[in-house]
């Protein structure tokens, strides 16, 4: 069945659309539905679990399209707001004259919110809205400048180095405290050690066993827009490598360590399930005596599972609403 948002998107197709964009949709029955309408259709997703839910359809992972005109650019609320202006800018930028973008969303997540930013990118600007959701429906795009595509934000992290990064990506204008809490108390030396940082994001973990003499690093995340900015980070590192990936599925090395700030959210649903599946995959990609160093919001319920794959756990001091544990495989 199709959400809201689905329909809105799919009945504001008309006949005409020969080259279509469908970006970010993430809704493999409207994939489908627009699929059998169009005759050129391109889809493509910055995370790749949702490229995989694609139920058979083929897309590619990038976190901004080719660079052509497109006819009409289909697309669906970011969760980030400020991923969500480039977004807009990028599409009002590769628009054909007659070409239209129609972007939609849910109220409760701001859709509304994007008129002024529409009008500043578009001559004509109308929206329809039903239930909750409101679809803008935008053409005779403004001139403007494309949006930067590569990682060029950047913080500090002292001891350690730049972290380049860029909307979108986790914690993108600082570092999160969670992470904080577990630099704290990570190793300073990883000499000779086969490391992986897994659901990298900028690639802060990464970068700190890479500073401290890590042998091989491995860093992962689904992520395009943080593997594209862990690669910039780790960039001065060859003994580093960035993979997009589902939760190191396709990996079968054995590391000596595992270093990871858990997901809370699949897309924009909080979720327990996938900070289980980083703890699962921990315990199958470390060697026999390896250690996970975990750090996650302190409601969540990571002690069992925890308890349930490694034979010895170090609970550490953590500011309020973060668990950081040492967990070791035996
Ligand atoms: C809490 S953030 C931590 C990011 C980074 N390690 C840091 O400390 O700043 C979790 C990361 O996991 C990534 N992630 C979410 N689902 C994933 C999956 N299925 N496979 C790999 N990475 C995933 C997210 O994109 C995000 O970058």
């Amino acid at each position: 069945m199709l959400s809201v948002v689905g329909e809105l998107l799919l009945e504001s197709l008309g006949e005409n659309a020969n080259s279509l964009l469908a970006w970010e949709l993430a809704e493999p029955e409207l994939l489908h539905r627009l699929t059998a309408r169009v005759d050129s259709l391109s889809w493509i997703e910055d995370d790749l679990t949702r490229l995989q839910a694609g139920d058979g359809l083929r897309g590619e992972q990038r976190a901004f399209p080719a660079e052509r005109e497109w006819e009409l650019v289909l697309l669906r609320l970011s969760k980030d707001r400020e991923r969500g202006r480039r977004m807009l800018a990028w599409a009002a930028a590769h628009l054909s004259d007659d070409g239209e973008l129609h972007f939609a969303g849910e109220n409760q997540r701001g859709i509304k919110g994007f008129g002024k930013t529409l009008r500043a990118l578009f001559e004509e600007v109308e929206n329809v809205s039903r239930g909750h959701c409101r679809l803008w429906r935008c053409r005779r795009p403004l001139a403007v400048s494309t949006p930067p595509t590569e990682p060029e934000a950047a913080y500090e992290v002292e001891g350690i180095g730049t972290i380049y990064t860029q909307p979108g990506v986790f914690s993108w204008k600082r570092l999160d405290r969670g992470t904080e809490a577990l630099l704290h108390w990570l190793p300073n030396d990883y000499t000779d050690l086969r490391v992986l940082d897994l659901g990298c994001g900028a690639g802060v973990l990464a970068l700190t066993m890479a500073k401290h003499g890590a042998g091989e690093v491995v860093a992962v995340d689904s992520s395009a827009l943080a593997v594209e900015s862990a690669r910039r980070t780790l960039a001065d590192y060859p003994n580093a490598t960035v993979l997009a990936s589902d939760v190191g599925d396709d990996l079968a090395d054995s590391f000596d360590i595992v270093i990871s700030n858990l997901p809370v959210h699949e897309g924009t649903q909080p979720t327990h399930r996938l900070g289980e599946r980083f703890i699962e995959a921990s315990h199958r990609l470390l060697s026999d005596d390896g250690e996970l160093w975990v750090v996650y919001q302190e409601r969540l319920p990571f002690e069992e599972t925890l308890q349930r794959y490694f034979s010895e756990i170090d609970w550490l001091d953590a500011p309020r609403g973060y668990t950081v544990a040492r967990a070791v495989k035996g």
